[in-house]
Parts: structure tokens; sequence; C-alpha cells
């Protein structure tokens, strides 16, 4: 005797999920579309009977042997509208997938049929989070992701072989125990999950006699920089620089304000980054007697000329200083694009 109960049929009043019958058959193989042959790396865009009958009877079987897959067919307006399907993956995670036929989409009928499939995983199947992978490009999709209240986790890249292509993968994933997505505090997170995150860094302009500027030799590449560096998040750059000069070189000194803020573009396999440049003051050169070097990052620490800031450096680091240099005892400060000041001429890159 099977211990599942019968698949129930799941309404909002507007959209119906419900078990396959045999003559939805036919009208659902016709409305595929290559909308979903192409994101389901279909090779046919109109399945067979037989192919769609025997994906119907697999379905039935999973649903059967402990609704190991909950595959229902959507129905909207009195018509079959599509299907979305929630499997088993084991310690109470589901995999959701989601489609519509030809001439139902737009209608938010999909959102819809979504939420209330998650609905029925968390009460029915006990599912603590359900997840859904989603090809980057594919747009529409993300949208029905983020409305049903997925968070964007993460790309996996090639993740699988669709339409003998490896193609990268969105996921996304809710948890029973996140908020809705019509309540503020569950919206602002799917939104959050979503946003870009622009990667910040901190320098200190320490300046020494005749403006000498202190640089430091890294290990991990041939041009030289100043003290500082990667924003943790949730940080204040500010703090941050405090705290990276104190872990670099064990020097205790105070940022008085901000020079320049500096887009660097993406460069050399480094995604872009705002770099803010805070003023380190103007210190006697016998403070890099005091200085212990971070051994895994700094090979040395020395107040550098001019000259030397232009040997040793790269150049759009190189510009960075000098503009930080101008901006010291200036009103505020100024915004660099690579090092160049705003407007930037057609040469600038
Ligand atoms: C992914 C797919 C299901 C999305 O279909 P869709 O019609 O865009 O999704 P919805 O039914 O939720 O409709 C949302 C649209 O209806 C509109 N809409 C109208 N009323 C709405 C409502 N009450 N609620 C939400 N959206 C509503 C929305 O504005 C939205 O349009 P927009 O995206 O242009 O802003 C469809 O493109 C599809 O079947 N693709 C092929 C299969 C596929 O890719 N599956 C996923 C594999 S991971």
């Amino acid at each position: 005797m099977s211990t599942v109960p019968p698949q129930p049929t799941l309404t909002d009043g507007v959209v119906v999920l419900r078990p396959w019958r045999d003559d939805d058959i036919e009208v659902a193989r016709l409305a595929h579309d290559e909308e979903i042959a192409r994101w389901f790396g279909f090779p046919a865009v109109i399945p067979s009977y037989e192919q769609h009958a025997d994906a119907v009877h697999r379905w039935r079987e999973k649903y059967a042997d402990g609704r190991s897959a909950v595959n229902f067919l959507i129905e909207h307006d009195d018509r079959p509208s599509g299907t979305v399907e929630v499997r088993d993956a084991g310690d109470h995670r589901g995999e959701l997938s989601w489609a519509l036929y030809a001439g139902t989409r737009g209608q938010g009928v999909a959102t819809r049929a979504v939420r209330l499939l998650i609905r029925y995983a968390f009460d029915e199947l006990g599912m603590k989070r359900v997840e859904a992978r989603v090809d980057p490009a594919n747009v529409r999709s993300l949208r029905v992701a983020s409305r049903a209240g997925l968070r964007r986790e993460g790309v996996l890249r090639q993740h699988e072989t669709i339409g003998g292509e490896r193609r990268d993968h969105v996921i996304l994933a809710r948890l029973s125990a996140d908020d809705e997505p019509s309540q503020a505090a569950g919206f602002r997170a799917i939104l959050n999950a979503g946003l870009p995150r622009k990667r910040a860094i901190s320098q200190l302009l320490v300046q020494g006699p005749e403006q000498r500027v202190l640089l430091c030799q890294l290990t991990y590449k041939a041009d030289w920089d100043l003290p500082g560096g990667v924003v943790e998040v949730g940080e204040s750059p500010a703090v941050a620089v405090v705290r990276e000069v104190k872990e670099e070189l064990a020097l205790d000194l105070p940022a008085h304000g901000l020079l320049v803020v500096d887009w660097l573009p993406p460069w050399s396999g480094w995604d872009d980054a705002l770099c803010l440049v805070f003023d380190g003051g103007v210190h006697d050169p016998s403070i890099v007697d005091a200085v212990v070097l971070e051994p895994r990052e700094i090979v040395s620490a020395e107040f550098c000329t001019a000259t030397q800031v232009r040997e040793r450096c790269r150049d759009f680091t190189a510009r960075r200083i000098e503009q930080a240099l101008v901006a010291v005892g200036g009103t505020g400060a100024e915004f660099l694009h690579s090092g160049v000041p705003l407007p930037l001429s057609d040469s600038s890159d």
C-alpha cells in the first residue's frame, strides 16, 4: 500500500497546480516552443506524444516513490499553461524547475505557480531549503526566481552540459525560515542578494620630509604601492586602513581624512575596485625604524621621492599618489578614474 497521500490540487485563486491527466498530454506537447527547448536543452521543440506520455508516466512513478519528485500541471483560465516540479535532493532540500507554454507568458502565472509550489514543498514535503539553477542569460527565469523569494547565492561555473555546451548556472535558494518576499525585510534581502558588490581598497598616504611618500615593496607583485589593503565585508574603509597599516607595518597611524577615491578598472584578472586614499599625515623619517614588516606580504617599506614613485610604481599607482599629494590640504576629496581627475579626456584609459 502506498504511504504517500494522493497528489493534491493547489490554488491561489488565479492559478491552479494539479496532477497530470492523460488528456493533457496532447495539448501540452503541442504548446512547447523554442524557448522551452533552448533552456532545457531539448533536442526537439515539440516532443512526440510517446515522449511526453513517458515523461508523465515517470512523474507519476516518482510521486508514488516517496514523492522523490512532484510535478504539477499549471492551469490558468481553464487551460494547461505550463509545468512546475520539485525534486527531493535529500536532507530536506528541494530542487525546483518551471516552464510556461507559448502564449501564457507575461501575466505572472509562473511567479504564482512557483510560489504555490514552494509553499507546498515547505508545508507538505517538510523541506527546509528549495533551490533553482538558472542560466545567467535566462533573464525571465531569474526574475521568476526572485519574485518567488529565491535569493541569489552565486554562479556555478560550467555546471552542466545542456545542448552539447557546458553552461554556467546562477544558484538561487529560499529557506523555509526566510521572510516572505511580500514583507519588507524579505523583499530587501532578495534585492540585496542580487545587487553588485564593488570591491573597496583603503590606502594611507604617509608623508616624510620634502613630500616623500611611504611605499611598500610587496611579496606578491613586482611594483611598489601605498600601505593599505582590501576593506572587509561590513567594515568601514577608514577603520580598514588603520587596521591594514598596523597589520602590515606594526605602525599606529590615524587616518585624517579622505584625499582621493580612485576607480581601478578590471585589470589582470582582478575585478574593478574603488581605492580610497586617506591622509596619514607628515612624519619624521625615523618612523620606519619602528616598522615590523608582515613578512608574507611586505618585503620592505621606504620613504620615496617623486622620482622613485615613478620608477617603482605602476603608472596608475603613481598617478594616484601624485593626485593624492595635490589633494593634501585641499577642500575635499577628488574622484579619480584610474588615477586621472574628472573630466576625462578622450585619451584617458
Ligand atoms: C521562465 C518563464 C517561465 C518565465 O515566464 P514569464 O511569463 O516571464 O513569468 P511570469 O508568468 O511570472 O510573468 C512575469 C511577467 O508577467 C508580468 N506580470 C503581470 N502580472 C503579474 C503578476 N500579478 N505577478 C507577477 N508578474 C506579473 C510581469 O511584469 C512579468 O513581466 P516582465 O518580466 O516583463 O516584468 C518562461 O520564460 C519560460 O517558460 N521559459 C522557458 C522555460 C524556462 O526557461 N524554464 C526555466 C529553466 S531554469
